[in-house]
């Protein structure tokens, strides 16, 4: 698929997706969703794929939020549709993507933006980046995540005051509530992001999938996380990764991990 709204590129075993609507703040319209979506999915089968790092194009902003434009005219079934598919094919596929998502939010990152980086297993921000969910600005809630996976992340208490206050916050401040892991200048925010690649990359990739099935469980109320944790412990048992991982402990060498 050649993609309009997204650049994306392998390189090093890293899949870089970049949300290009820079005119627009990259603002999620149908088309961004949709190409994200098959991004995500692709990369899941995609051998040379071992983790994905997702920004927005510019120096102003990660994702400002929905398209207002799209859905303004939409009513309750249309909206409750949008939601539905929102959550279905992008937001809950990048939560559950066995290989890891980085989010390097690299200015605004608003409404549906704050809960596509929220739905990445980890968000670095540039000291630029403002995060916020004004959705009550607009007479919505958030309907991408945001009510679940920001009180999962900072709690619920300052979960009700974003979203009831619709204030932004500064990314020091998303850093001292625990909503994003660390904040950099923004010439150094993807070199930090494939900091931590590099050295996720050299981790076994089975066992990383596991671990997120089974943290993910943890907060999902239809699972049970710890069951979950005993599966997954047991599976990883079954991998060569497993006998790769011992035996280079054993034999004091550095373990090379096929994924397998
Ligand atoms: N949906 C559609 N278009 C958007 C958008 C969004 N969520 N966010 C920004 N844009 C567009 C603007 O309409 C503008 O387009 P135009 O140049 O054709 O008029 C362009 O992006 C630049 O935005 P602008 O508002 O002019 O930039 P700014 O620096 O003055 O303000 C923001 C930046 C982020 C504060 C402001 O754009 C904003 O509040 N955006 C909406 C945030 C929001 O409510 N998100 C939640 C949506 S559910």
């Amino acid at each position: 698929m050649t993609y309009q709204q997204l650049l994306a590129e392998v390189n090093n075993n890293v899949l870089y997706i970049t949300i290009n609507r820079p005119q627009k703040l990259n603002a999620l319209n149908k088309e961004v969703l949709d190409e994200l979506a098959h991004a995500v999915a692709t990369a899941q089968t995609d051998k040379q794929v071992r983790a994905i790092l997702l920004t927005g194009a510019g120096e102003k902003a990660f994702v400002a939020g929905a398209d207002i434009s799209e859905f303004q005219s939409y009513n309750l079934e249309e909206g409750k549709q949008l939601a539905k598919d929102g959550h279905e094919n992008v937001f809950n596929a990048i939560e559950n993507s066995s290989k890891p998502v980085i989010a390097a939010v690299n200015g605004f990152a608003l409404g549906g933006g704050l809960e596509l980086a929220m739905a990445c297993h980890i968000r670095i921000a540039s000291d630029n980046a403002k995060l916020g969910l004004p959705e009550v600005t607009l007479g919505l809630i958030p309907g991408y995540g945001g009510t679940q996976r920001l009180a999962q992340l900072v709690g619920k208490g300052l979960a009700f005051e974003m979203i009831f206050t619709a204030d932004m916050i500064s990314a020091e401040k998303a850093l001292q509530i625990g909503l994003v892991n660390y904040v950099v200048p923004q010439s150094d925010l993807l070199a930090r992001a494939e900091e931590l690649l590099d050295k996720i990359k050299q981790r076994a990739p089975l066992a990383i999938a596991s671990a997120i099935k089974a943290i993910n469980a943890g907060f999902n109320p239809k699972a049970d996380g710890y069951q979950t944790e005993i599966d997954e412990f047991g599976n990883c048992f079954d991998t060569h990764d497993f006998k790769e991982g011992t035996a280079a402990f054993l034999e004091k060498r550095k373990a090379i991990f096929k994924g397998q």
